[in-house]
């Protein structure tokens, strides 16, 4: 049978395609900008016809229907990721979540929660029968390959791209409903992440192959990176922000050990313009996670250096990422797979990016000790250069001492005598010279002096 006579035999409504959910299912959907919010409406619209039914997913962009009180009995979420929507949800036990790092998700659904069902997005099929996964190759392809029942919501506005494409063969269902995708738009960038960006942008050299996260800190990487030379680009997830670099060419993959000239992704996390410029470029390709984030594929590339952000860092090194005290932030994601893949690279290094305080600058994110009930996102041992707005500390190879030291001198200087007392409770001497314990003093008053005119609003 010719493709397009395949393609319309298997369409259908929203509202068939879900008759196939049976009570007891569980249902992958896709994430992102992938998420297929289309047949997620006509679910959450039928709830009452649907019982016991786990939804699994990740990073959402949507308000996660699933948490509502009246969805209790018929659906339930196993985020793996919690977000704006589904944190509540999550700490109050309303909604599941399930953890682990990135690269392994693909199998941890496939082969662990074992769902029936998924739901997914794809472009409208190429005059040879072929969807495009679009922004959002991840997880969410490796499900159309063995669920039992594969419904995609057919989107004109998912961008086609390249790397991972599908047959209509291979789906059970499709839903044709057309609404732009959700956006990610870049934020202004702040001072404090403006010189967070400089100090990050000291450590990449040209030829470097970067991961970007993405937000504030990934962005002001970016702003900083206009003059460097022959980047490459092979990364979980990216936003915005790369894309001046790619079309200047500063990013043009051309150093890179595996994918020479491509840029390899699993996910775009952006806003039109991001979509607008992998549409159907075949100089980017979104792959598979368990590829993307395979800590062996990442450090197959000499001269990897990932950037990621996190919430808090003890004075021994370890990276709080995604958990504030006892609840769920966010996820590790991909943070680990690219600290250990740029740690296995040749030349190497991984940054972890974070503003010193958090709260308005109420509290530090160095701290003596972790906040009782967070998890350790990234271990102490695995971590290389942490930066905050007053500078860098490497860490690898430096002794407990050291760190601490390294970690108190891009702390707040408001937090500086706090960390100081700590640290020689803990190693029973002073951390500094008298000479250098005057410098500190000096930044505190500066800091308090700035303090002061800022409240006051008198500027300098
Ligand atoms: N204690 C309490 N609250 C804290 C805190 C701390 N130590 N550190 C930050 N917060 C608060 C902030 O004040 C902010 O709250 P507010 O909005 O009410 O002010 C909130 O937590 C978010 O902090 P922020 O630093 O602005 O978050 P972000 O959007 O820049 O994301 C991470 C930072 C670490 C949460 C995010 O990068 C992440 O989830 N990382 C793990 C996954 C990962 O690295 N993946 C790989 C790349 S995609």
């Amino acid at each position: 049978m010719d493709w397009k006579e395949i393609y319309k035999s298997k369409l259908v409504t929203a509202e068939e395609a879900i008759k196939s959910i049976k009570d007891g299912d569980k249902v992958v959907t896709g994430m992102g900008c992938g998420e297929p919010f289309g047949i997620e409406k006509a679910l959450v619209e039928h709830y009452k016809e649907f019982n016991n039914i786990e939804i699994i997913s990740m990073l959402t962009l949507g308000d996660s229907p699933w948490c509502q009180p009246e969805m209790k009995g018929h659906f339930t979420l196993n985020s793996l990721f919690a977000s704006t929507s589904n944190r509540k949800a999550i700490s109050t036990g309303i909604s599941e979540f399930t953890t682990s790092h990135f690269y392994e998700i693909p199998d941890i659904i496939e082969n662990y929660i074992c769902p029936r069902v998924t739901i997914v997005m794809v472009s409208p099929p190429d005059e040879h029968g072929y969807v495009s996964f679009g922004t959002t190759v991840d997880y969410t392809k490796g499900t159309t390959d063995y669920c039992e029942v594969v419904i995609a919501q057919v989107n004109k506005y998912m961008p086609r791209t390249f790397g991972n494409n599908k047959h209509i063969r291979d789906f059970t269902y499709f839903v044709e409903i057309d609404e732009p995708l959700p956006e990610v738009k870049s934020v202004e960038i702040s001072e404090v992440e403006m010189k967070i960006g400089k100090n990050c942008a000291s450590l990449i050299k040209d030829g470097d192959c970067l991961q970007l996260g993405i937000g504030g800190i990934p962005n002001a990487v970016c702003a900083q990176l206009k003059d460097k030379k022959d980047l490459g680009l092979h990364s979980e997830l990216v936003g915005d922000g790369v894309v001046d670099l790619l079309e200047s060419g500063v990013i043009n993959n051309k150093k890179k050990q595996t994918n020479k000239g491509r840029t390899i992704l699993g996910a775009a996390f952006g806003s039109q313009k991001l979509n607008n410029y992998i549409n159907n470029n075949p100089s980017v390709e979104i792959h598979p996670i368990d590829y993307v984030n395979n800590p062996i594929e990442i450090a197959k590339n000499d001269n990897m250096v990932s950037v990621n952000s996190c919430l808090q860092v003890d004075l021994l090194g370890q990276v709080v990422s995604d958990t504030v005290g006892l609840n769920q932030f966010s996820a590790v994601g991909g943070q680990v797979d690219f600290v250990r893949g740029a740690t296995m690279s040749h030349g190497g290094r991984s940054i972890i990016a974070m503003p010193s305080t958090a709260k308005k600058g109420m509290i530090s994110r160095i701290v003596p000790l972790i906040t009782e009930g967070s998890a350790v996102t990234t271990p102490r041992n695995d971590v290389n250069y942490v930066v905050t707005e007053y500078g860098i500390a490497q860490l690898k190879g430096k002794t407990l001492k050291e760190r601490a030291k390294a970690l108190i001198k891009i702390s707040h200087p408001r937090f500086r005598p706090h960390l100081i007392i700590e640290f020689k409770k803990r190693f029973n001497e002073d951390p500094f010279t008298r000479e250098e314990i005057k410098e500190v003093i000096e930044d505190v008053k500066e800091q308090i002096v700035d303090d002061i005119k800022n409240k006051l609003n008198i500027g300098s």
